[in-house]
């Protein structure tokens, strides 16, 4: 018995909403193929060149997986096909994808015996061995699809938003930020004026996109307490967030920890004009990237 499953690329915090809001892709997506076995070991077989480990417990497919077999009897194990299509360390959920479709894979293959919440559990561990800490704002949209609000992420309580319909363009310069090194610099106190601005503009964010109110939601899309610090790592931010504006995105910023950077558009023509702009300024400043034009899935 197996099973192919897609795996979507995700764009963590979408701006003002830091470990609580994500979404999923349309491309690129991770594809893996599970088998299920008779015996309680997890195989990993990687499929791409990016040489990933394939000791289960430090890899985040089989450390998702290990958390889903301490919950089974210990008579069954799962033998994973891994073909990354999401380049590892790009900031768009390369290690959640990983986390994710393993265990929604694995689920399927145990008739769904396991609810969508303990799936971002057992996913989260393999987030864990990735980034040091257990974070769902990745994990999350890629198994549910769309726009999603943690709530809460211990107890979990995880919100499905809906969203009018947003393209959405990536570009990842090959630049290394870990995802690790991007949380240890950030402050762990906020002046009470910015969590004002902050929570102002998360609860922005949330109305605008259940009421499809497309200003709203671009006047939202400000963080005034993660990216003022993390955009230090990320060359061209400010020029690229500004110009993209200037041809008519809505707003973006970082994606996830970063280094891509992503901006949202009404529309595709605006998306590909973003596209052209983003391309222009890593060319001028000499570094490689790649770009993705897309939508949320
Ligand atoms: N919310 C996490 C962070 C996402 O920004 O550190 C990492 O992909």
């Amino acid at each position: 018995k197996q099973v192919k499953v897609h795996a979507p690329a995700t764009v963590a915090n979408m701006v003002c909403g830091f470990d609580i809001l994500g979404f999923a892709l349309e491309a690129p997506y991770d594809e893996m193929v599970l088998r299920l076995i008779d015996e309680p070991i997890i195989r990993i077989i990687n499929k791409d060149d990016y040489n990933l480990p394939t000791n289960p417990p430090d890899n985040v497919a089989g450390a998702a997986l290990l958390a889903l077999m301490d919950e089974l009897d210990g008579k069954v194990g799962f033998e994973v096909e891994i073909k990354k299509k999401i380049k590892p360390g790009s900031g768009i959920g390369s290690s959640a994808a990983s986390a994710a479709g393993a265990v929604v894979g694995a689920n399927y293959l145990l008739g769904n015996r396991f609810s969508s919440d303990d799936l971002v559990r057992f996913a989260m561990c393999g987030e864990k061995v990735a980034s040091g800490v257990k974070h769902a704002d990745n994990i999350t949209p890629c198994i549910l699809g769309g726009v999603t609000l943690i709530r809460s992420i211990f107890p979990l309580d995880v919100v499905q938003l809906s969203s009018p319909a947003l393209h959405v363009t990536v570009v990842h310069p090959q630049i290394e930020v870990k995802t690790e090194n991007a949380r240890k610099i950030l402050k762990h106190q906020v002046e009470l004026k910015d969590a004002i601005k902050q929570w102002g503009n998360v609860a922005g964010l949330v109305a605008g996109l259940l009421k499809k109110d497309y200003d709203l939601l671009g006047r939202s899309l400000e963080d005034v307490i993660i990216e003022p610090i993390r955009s230090i790592l990320i060359p061209g931010f400010d020029e690229v967030k500004t110009r993209c504006k200037e041809v008519g995105a809505l707003g973006g910023g970082i994606s996830g920890s970063g280094p891509s950077i992503f901006m949202l558009s009404k529309d595709e023509a605006t998306a590909l004009k973003v596209e052209t702009v983003m391309a222009e300024v890593f060319t001028r400043l000499g570094i490689d990237y790649h770009t993705y034009v897309t939508a949320i899935n």
